[in-house]
């Protein structure tokens, strides 16, 4: 109600479905992205590959060997041969606690079904991964924007390689950036890196591990989002929002919705 909402200062964090609901399903499936949506998170969470054929694919890694039944490079694939592999039953050898047999055979699937499957409305949250690896991605990537008439006020897109959002930016301003970030150790932002990141990014995705709240804080005054992956225990979840980030990815967006409720 709007009561609960004016006394909860945290209703607004965004939840961030990681892979999908990807802690209870195989990642980067049909079938974990609508269990994070039934798990109510905000957006749906898609790393992209390319194939020989230039198609855009949902996939972590540059090789199908963790996910998928096969072995080899992800763009010496054509999309038919992508299709012929089994991107579930990996996670029911992997996670036996949340096994299921409907997840044996799953497919992977391109950008454009997951836009066909949910529509223009649903809130993406897309990385460019490997930009280097797939030169034209990212026009691709806003071909099959343009196409589904996908709604730009809810639509990220995210990536490692400022040069892969810059290019983003060139072939159409209008869409909303985010710079991940990767640490190593104890993160320090200066309010002139936060400043120049504002330049081209709504936010920045840092790993979570190595913030702090002065590193939350200085981010939040320059005016950019935070959004930390990737985190999927509620402790860490509720001392990142006392810090004040604006939403996270997470595995688990069931955990994270109920924690959001209950703050
Ligand atoms: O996109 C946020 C987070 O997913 C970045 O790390 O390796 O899980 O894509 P990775
Ligand atoms: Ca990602």
């Amino acid at each position: 109600t709007t009561t609960e909402a004016a006394n909860n200062p945290h209703d607004d964090v965004l939840d961030i479905a990681h892979r999908g609901a990807s802690g209870y399903a195989p990642e980067h499936t049909l079938t974990s992205y609508k269990m994070g949506d039934r798990m109510h998170g905000d957006y749906i969470e898609i790393d992209l590959q390319m194939t020989k054929d230039g198609k855009l694919i949902a996939m972590h890694d540059e090789t199908v060997d963790r996910t998928t039944d096969g072995t080899g490079k992800v763009k010496d694939f054509t999309l038919k041969q992508i299709k012929q592999l089994d991107a579930g039953s990996w996670f029911n050898e992997k996670y036996p606690q949340y096994a299921n047999p409907r997840y044996e055979g799953l497919k992977v699937p391109t950008l454009e079904e997951i836009f066909k499957t949910f529509t223009k409305n649903k809130k993406y949250y897309i990385e460019t991964k490997s930009p280097d690896v797939y030169p034209g991605m990212e026009e691709e990537l806003l071909r099959l924007v343009r196409k589904y008439h996908i709604n730009k006020d809810t639509l990220l897109v995210q990536s490692f390689s400022k040069e892969s959002l810059m290019k983003v930016h060139e072939l159409d301003p209008s869409v909303k950036l985010i710079q991940l970030l990767s640490y190593k150790k104890h993160a320090v932002l200066t309010d002139q890196e936060a400043a120049d990141m504002k330049k081209y990014a709504v936010g920045i995705g840092p790993n979570f591990n190595y913030l702090d709240q002065a590193y939350v804080q200085t981010a939040r005054q320059a005016g950019l989002d935070v959004h930390p992956y990737t985190v999927n225990e509620i402790t860490d979840m509720q001392r990142l929002m006392d810090w004040g980030v604006t939403g996270m990815f997470t595995n688990f967006p069931d955990k994270l919705h109920r924690l959001i409720k209950e703050n």
